[in-house]
């Protein structure tokens, strides 16, 4: 059956079964891979991408259940201002190791963003406790997190 999605701004029209996670839409239908697989089961965060600007798990979100939404990938985060202050952060406290997990992270991280772009250390704990990384980035994710907020004047 075919889906209208809009992903990173573009429309595609996508011939798969409705129960298709978006994760293999994104992967395999439309080519763009920086959205990783890791458990399938909305528990290690490596799928999330922005569905009309909040985090979610490609990995057990349907093509069925989108509709009319906006899917943003990491392949266009950084046309954000949240996304291009989280991306440099990054970089600059050298965040990524295996780099597996980052991308996932990069998403949450920038979600987050959006929506308060002066987070508590609570605040950041609670919107990162469901993005793992194995490699244990996590205090620099952090630290990043609050430099990408420090650089915001402007939100969003
Ligand atoms: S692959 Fe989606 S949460 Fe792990
Ligand atoms: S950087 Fe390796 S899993 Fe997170």
């Amino acid at each position: 059956m075919a889906f209208s999605i809009t992903v990173n701004g573009k429309a595609h029209s996508v011939d798969v079964d409705g129960d298709t996670p978006l994760l293999w839409v994104l992967r395999d239908v439309l080519g763009m891979t920086g959205t990783k697989f890791g458990c399938g089961m909305a528990l290690c965060g490596a799928c999330t991408v922005h569905i009309d600007g909040a985090a979610s798990r490609s990995c057990i979100t349907t093509i069925d259940s989108i509709g009319a939404s906006e899917v943003t990938t990491i392949e266009a985060i950084a046309a954000t201002a949240a996304g291009a202050r989280i991306q440099e952060a990054w970089l600059d406290r050298e965040v990524v190791q295996c780099g597996y997990c980052q991308s996932g992270q990069i998403m949450s991280a920038s979600a987050l963003l959006m929506s308060n772009p002066h987070p508590t250390d609570s605040d950041i704990d609670d919107a990162m406790s469901g993005n793992i990384c194995r490699c244990g980035t996590y205090i620099r994710i952090r630290e990043a997190i609050k430099q990408a907020a420090q650089s915001s004047g402007r939100g969003g």
